[in-house]
C-alpha cells in the first residue's frame, strides 16, 4: 500500500536514540518518502541521528527540551523555516522513572509531567499554528501504563493516562481544522527505556504477551506510519495498541499450556 508520504514533512520528538521508537518512526517515514525533522535533548545525539538517517532521505535535527515552551516554539519555527510546512507531528519523547509514589519528590513528579504530558500540549498548540488552513496529523505516545498502571511507576502511568485523555480532546477540538489526532500504546518494546526492566524480568514480561515476544521499535514505527498516513483518513481520537496482545486475557499462558489438548 502506498501510504502517500512523498512530499510530506513529518516531525518526531525524542528521536535521537538509534535503538528507540522515535528513531524507528523517523526512519520508517523517510523510507516512505517523507522529509523529516527530529528533536532530542542533546545536540551531539541529534547530529549523530541526522547523520545516520540521512542515508534514507532529507532530515534535519534540532536540540530541544520538549517540556519547555520556548524550546518547543523555536523547534517549530526552525522546521517551518527549513521546510515551509508540517504535515505530521509525532510527540514521542518520554521518560520512565522507576520510583514508588511515596518516595517521589514533587520536583520529580513535575519533571515526569513536563516531559510526558506538558510537551504533548505544547507541541499540539505549535503544530496547530503551523497546520491550520492546510490540515495535518498529530500522533501522541501513550503507554500500556495508561490502560493498566503498575506499582513503582505511578507518575509515568498518570502522565500517560492524561495523554490518552488529552489526545481525545485534541481530536475533537482540531477536527474542524482537518487535523486528525491519534495515539499509540506500545506494550513492552525493547529500547533503552526498557532495557533494565527487561534484563530484570524478561521471562515474566513475555509470559504476559499472547504472541510470546517483546516488541521491536519497527513494530511500532510501521503502525504509526499507517496511523499518520492518508490511508487512515477516517481515524481520529483513537489509539492503536502495539503490544503483541499483552494481557489481552488475564492468562495468555493458558493457550500455550493447553496447545494440542483442545477437542475443538
Ligand atoms: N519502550 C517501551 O516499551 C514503551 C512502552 C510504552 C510507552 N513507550 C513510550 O514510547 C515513547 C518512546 O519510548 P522509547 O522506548 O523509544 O524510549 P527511549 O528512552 O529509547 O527514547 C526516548 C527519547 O526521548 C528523549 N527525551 C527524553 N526527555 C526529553 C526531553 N525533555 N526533550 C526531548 N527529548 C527527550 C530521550 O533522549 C530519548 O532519545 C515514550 O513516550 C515512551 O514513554 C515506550
Amino acid at each position: 500500500m502506498d501510504l502517500g508520504y512523498q512530499g510530506k514533512v513529518a516531525g518526531i520528538t525524542g528521536a535521537a536514540s538509534s535503538k528507540g521508537i522515535g528513531f524507528a518512526i523517523a526512519r520508517q517515514m523517510l523510507q516512505e518518502g517523507a522529509s523529516v525533522f527530529l528533536c532530542d535533548l542533546k545536540q551531539e545525539a541529534v547530529d549523530a541521528a541526522v547523520k545516520e538517517l540521512s542515508a534514507y532521505g532529507t532530515v534535519r535535527g534540532y536540540a530541544a527540551d520538549v517540556s519547555g515552551g520556548q524550546a518547543v516554539a523555536a523547534m517549530f519555527d526552525r522546521a517551518m523555516a527549513d521546510f515551509g510546512k508540517i504535515d505530521v507531528f509525532v510527540s514521542n519523547a518520554g521518560i520512565y522513572p522507576q520510583c514508588a509514589l511515596m518516595d517521589m519528590t514533587a520536583a520529580q513528579w513535575d519533571t515526569v509531567m513536563g516531559v510526558n504530558l506538558r510537551s504533548v500540549f505544547l507541541c499540539a498548540q505549535n503544530a496547530y499554528r503551523c497546520m491550520k488552513g492546510r490540515g495535518g496529523v498529530l500522533i501522541n505516545a501513550a503507554s500500556y501504563a495508561a490502560v493498566l498502571a503498575s506499582a513503582g511507576s505511578g507518575a509515568y502511568a498518570a502522565s500517560k493516562s492524561a495523554v490518552y485523555s488529552l489526545t481525545k480532546t485534541l481530536a475533537a477540538e482540531l477536527a474542524p481544522y482537518n487535523i486528525r489526532v491519534n495515539g499509540f500504546i506500545p506494550g513492552v518494546i525493547a529500547t533503552g527505556m526498557t532495557q533494565g526492566v527487561i534484563e530484570a524480568k524478561e521471562d515474566s514480561l513475555v509470559s504476559q504477551i499472547a504472541l510470546r515476544r517483546l516488541g521491536e521499535p519497527d513494530d511500532v514505527a510501521r503502525a504509526v506510519a499507517f496511523l499518520a498516513s492518508d490511508a487512515a483518513g477516517y481515524i481520529t481520537g483513537t489509539f492503536v495498541e502495539i503490544s503483541g496482545g499483552k494481557l489481552c486475557v488475564q492468562n495468555p499462558d493458558y493457550a500455550y499450556q493447553n496447545r494440542g489438548n483442545s477437542n475443538g
